[in-house]
């Protein structure tokens, strides 16, 4: 599915929500970061980087944006325990979660599924799969004190369509499809939680520099140019949409 073609978010389509984002130091997880706070949410700043998440705080708080909160965590190593006391902190900080963007990512490595390391394919599951498992059952209770809280998802072309040699990253992928399926469809009818997951696109960022190294990066579009679509799938606009799978552009 595509957000509607002429799609404008209004000014302070954001304000008052609390919307955590993961990977929010770098890449499309720093600028979805940027432009919630741009449209009046205040930002919690999940990543694995403090120097870089502290940048990402400097920004928001330069253009004057709600002070936003930064939670250095790493999705390789973290326990269930470190979610857990991750979710009590922020439910006595903020009285309801509005939103979460799961934007984290690993690419690993791209073998041939035969020789493909076991060590890196379960980083990536951890990174991408389990990872969204952990935070999202910890964080659901806090998501459910909201009036309409939204779970966005990122997706890839590779959980759609398996690719040769993309191995755990397209397998993560397609997992985090049915991980939103399955989310979407216990959730309608028993909360004010959507869930929905979105697929950026070829997008200019360090992971596809990473996987794509002889393509010229400036035909590529940039973050900036896929948040109508960040913004639609948090903010009211997409009020009661869910179980979808979204394209960016
Ligand atoms: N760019 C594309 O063309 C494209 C296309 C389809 C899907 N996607 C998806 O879009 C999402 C964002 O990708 P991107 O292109 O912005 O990638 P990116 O520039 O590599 O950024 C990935 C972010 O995830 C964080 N991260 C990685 N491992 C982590 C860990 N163990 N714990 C916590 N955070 C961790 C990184 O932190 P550090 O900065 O500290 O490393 C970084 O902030 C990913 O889910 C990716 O699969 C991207």
């Amino acid at each position: 599915m595509r957000i509607p073609a002429d799609y404008h978010p209004k000014d302070g389509l954001l304000a008052g929500k609390h919307i955590l984002v993961t990977g929010a130091g770098d890449g499309i997880g720093r600028c979805a970061a940027l432009t919630y706070a741009r449209y009046g949410a205040t930002v919690l700043l999940l990543g694995r980087s403090g120097h870089k998440l502290e940048a990402v705080y400097d920004a928001i708080e330069t253009a004057g944006g709600q002070r936003p909160a930064i939670i250095e965590m790493d999705f390789a190593s973290a326990s269930e325990e470190a979610y857990a006391s991750l979710a009590a902190g922020l439910t006595q900080a903020f009285p309801h979660l509005d939103g979460l963007l799961h934007n984290a990512g690993l690419l690993g490595d791209r073998h041939p599924i035969q020789s493909s390391g076991y060590a890196t394919w379960c980083d990536v599951m951890q990174v991408n799969v389990n990872a969204q498992f952990l935070l999202t059952r910890h964080l659901l209770p806090h998501l459910q004190q909201a009036p309409r809280a939204s779970i966005l998802l990122t997706s890839s072309s590779l959980g759609r369509a398996g690719r040769a040699y993309w191995g755990a990253y397209a397998v993560s992928k397609f997992a985090t499809e049915g991980f939103m399926q399955v989310l979407a469809d216990e959730l309608e009818n028993t909360s004010n939680i959507r869930v929905n997951s979105l697929n950026p696109r070829a997008t200019r960022t360090a992971m596809r520099r990473q996987a794509f190294p002889a393509e010229d990066p400036v035909k590529i579009p940039t973050p900036e140019d896929i948040m109508p679509a960040y913004l639609f799938l948090m903010g009211e606009d997409s009020a009661g949409i869910t179980g979808k799978a979204f394209d960016a552009r």
